[in-house]
């Protein structure tokens, strides 16, 4: 059985985790094939976002849009697969369009994989995805039993203000005109 909250927080404070979890950096949508610039669009609607980035996500065979309310909320990403075999289109096939994940940024993320492997938390993957010279550095956890999301530990490293490992996507504009040849 899963011990209380005010269980758990002390112990995480035990472990240090308190210090090591920053704050929620992005909020990851995945939606059906042709229905990211709908998505966002209805978000958009309801809050003041503004696009700022997309990309093709190559390892997920599907496009990737930013948007953000303001320089320091979190930001929102929604993807979509661009064909049937996408990873993208096939999760949503399953689950419907719906949130992925939650990505949490951290200080010091094996420390934080450690201490969470310890604590009984599993991942996706054995390893930490990405490095100190990509900029970026990402792991998710395997889905909560309760939502089914995923949550993803993320340490950027200088500028870098990505998602992924930059040998992981392709720059896009935004026109749908160079949209079209991605
Ligand atoms: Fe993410």
């Amino acid at each position: 059985m899963m011990p209380n909250l005010s269980e758990i927080k002390d112990d995480m404070t035990k472990n240090g985790l308190d210090d090591l979890i920053i704050k929620l950096d992005h909020i990851a949508y995945r939606v059906k094939k042709g229905e990211r610039v709908k998505a966002m669009a209805e978000l958009a609607n309801a809050v003041p976002y503004y696009e700022f980035k997309s990309f093709k996500v190559i390892s997920m065979n599907a496009i990737t849009s930013c948007i953000k309310l303001d320089k320091t909320s979190p930001v929102v990403v929604v993807s979509e697969g661009l064909d049937e075999d996408s990873i993208v289109e096939k999760y949503v096939k399953k689950h419907g369009g719906r949130i992925h994940h939650l990505a949490y940024l951290v200080k010091d993320i094996e420390k934080v994989v450690e201490i969470q492997k310890k604590r009984g938390i599993t991942f996706t993957t054995d390893e930490i995805i990405g490095s100190e010279e990509e900029g970026i550095k990402q792991i998710f956890t395997m889905p909560t039993q309760t939502a089914n999301h995923i949550i993803e530990y993320i340490q950027r490293f200088g500028d870098f203000d990505g998602f992924f490992t930059p040998s992981n996507i392709g720059v896009l504009m935004k026109s749908t005109e160079k949209l079209g040849e991605a």
